[in-house]
């Protein structure tokens, strides 16, 4: 751990005032509803959004019918993504008419996108709030109470909400998201998040540990740290001491052997040795990397503005193979970027080929307004063989992921307890360090969520390893 870090953490809860008034229900004097769309960024700032309005008297409720404020936490990423939040929306209409006092509002990135064109479009929203803009949300609750209708979407060059403790929402008691960074500088061409999240900023890095400890101390046995860009984390704490993702990474490793550490989005062209030896020198931290490779094609990538050509990207994979021969990768494809030709997808399939990444999202390439690929080129690759080159990679991928899990047969891994398994009350369900994840009978051992098993592996699917434990 850096200097001076221990002293400032103890300083930090000595300090810390806790809300009784919390645990009663009868507390709350309003209720609200909120859904998550987009990236795991969301879905944790979904969490700092239920810790503003908890100290505004404003309880939880899994029922929008039942909500006095039912809140989209919205995605721009792909034109889809905003359909299904239009959709959404669709259906709290009904609701609104029998309740006239339901205020309906629109929070992340199509909120930032849109800003208060969302109000002229979508008639029954009253609060628009762009990622930088929860504190403010208090006061336009008040002012839509009032009868206004309300748009905060500011974008803010150090705002990392990093003071604010989350309030967990649909939580395993296991694992959870830890936001170490905010917004984007990479400017990758076909991507809208540098638009909707603003410049990268990186949050303080004792309130990081602060947040790991406190969920080790609650029972929680995984954390993984959250950034678009997790390897270009930077702080420069107070006595001036600098920290690196590596740093960070260390620093979180040593809260306790058992806490697992996780983290997502490593950007090729970021992702360091130094990162790599401080996975390695550590059990808990997971060797697994999601490392979005986009496409397999040099000419694409340079289009895309990925700044690493096919020959770099591979060469890291093998860097991370030989620091780490257990590790295992991920990846996010595009399929159909502007002007990408047979030969250029080709590429990415024969990329895969070699990689084998074990589990990948794969996308069409959807066109933003207002990216620099909108201004730029054409999108001129016909929806139908957009679709078609994406059922080849997706089909590939299946391919590799059914070949590595069945490769694991035999292989026995320490998993840690998730939950019951979905499919059998008899089960647990779990992951190995490799995100790969385990069912496995319960047996008569007296076992709980977040305990730690070694489990011997004797059947796969091409996304479950199933076995017994040993
Ligand atoms: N910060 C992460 C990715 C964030 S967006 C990174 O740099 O890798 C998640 C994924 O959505 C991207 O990796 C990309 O594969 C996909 N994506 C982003 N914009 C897209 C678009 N316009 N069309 C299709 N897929 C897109
Ligand atoms: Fe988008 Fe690129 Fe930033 Fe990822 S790194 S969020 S793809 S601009
Ligand atoms: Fe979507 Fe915004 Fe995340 S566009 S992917 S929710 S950063």
């Amino acid at each position: 751990m850096f200097e001076g870090a221990q002293k400032e953490i103890d300083e930090l809860r000595q300090g810390e005032a806790y809300a009784p008034f919390l645990n009663d229900p009868n507390n709350f004097k309003k209720r609200f509803y909120i859904e998550s769309y987009g990236c795991q960024m969301n879905f944790s700032d979904s969490e700092i959004v239920a810790s503003i309005l908890y100290n505004e008297g404003f309880g939880p409720t899994r029922n929008y019918e039942e909500a006095d404020l039912v809140l989209l936490n919205t995605c721009s990423i792909r034109e889809k993504a905003e359909q299904t939040v239009r959709n959404r929306l669709q259906a709290f209409r009904k609701t609104k008419d029998t309740k006239p006092g339901l205020m309906i509002g629109v929070l992340g990135c199509m909120a930032e996108r849109l800003k208060s064109k969302f109000l002229e479009e979508e008639k029954l929203v009253d609060i628009v709030v762009g990622p930088d803009a929860y504190r403010a949300l208090p006061d336009l609750i008040r002012e839509t109470e009032g009868g206004q209708k309300s748009v905060n979407v500011l974008l803010s060059r150090e705002e990392t909400y990093a003071d604010i403790s989350p309030v967990r929402l649909d939580s395993n008691g296991v694992s959870a998201f830890v936001s170490i960074m905010r917004g984007c500088n990479n400017m990758c061409t076909f991507c809208v998040v540098p638009f909707t999240r603003g410049r990268e900023r990186s949050r303080d890095a004792v309130s990081i540990i602060k947040e790991c400890r406190d969920l080790f101390e609650n029972g929680y046995r995984e954390v993984t740290l959250l950034g678009q860009n997790v390897d270009s984390y930077y702080y420069t704490n107070e006595d001036g001491t600098e920290v690196t993702f590596g740093n960070l990474l260390e620093s979180v490793a040593l809260i306790d052997p058992l806490l697992r550490v996780r983290f997502s989005t490593s950007h090729p062209k970021d992702i360091t040795d130094d990162v790599l030896y401080t996975m390695a020198k550590y059990k808990n931290i997971c060797k697994y990397i999601h490392l979005p490779v986009q496409s397999g094609n040099t000419r694409i990538l340079a289009l895309m503005n990925r700044t690493y050509t096919r020959e770099w990207y591979l060469h890291k994979v093998q860097r991370i193979k030989e620091i780490m021969p257990d590790c295992s990768l991920s990846t996010d494809v595009i399929s159909g970027f502007c002007t990408e030709t047979e030969e250029e997808h080709q590429d990415t399939l024969s990329l895969m080929d070699k990689v084998r990444y074990d589990m990948a999202y794969m996308f069409a390439y959807s066109e933003r307004p207002g990216t620099l690929a909108a201004r730029r080129y054409e999108d001129d690759i016909a929806e139908d063989v957009k679709k078609r080159r994406l059922t080849e990679i997706i089909n590939l991928q299946n391919s590799h992921s059914r070949e590595n899990y069945k490769k694991s047969i035999g292989n026995t891994y320490e998993v840690l307890i998730e939950n019951t398994s979905k499919r059998s009350d008899e089960h647990w369900s779990g992951r190995n360090s490799q995100n790969q994840m385990v069912v496995f009978p319960k047996g008569d051992r007296n076992l709980k969520k977040g305990d730690y098993v070694e489990v011997l592996i004797k059947d796969a699917t091409s996304a479950t390893l199933m076995g017994d434990m040993v």
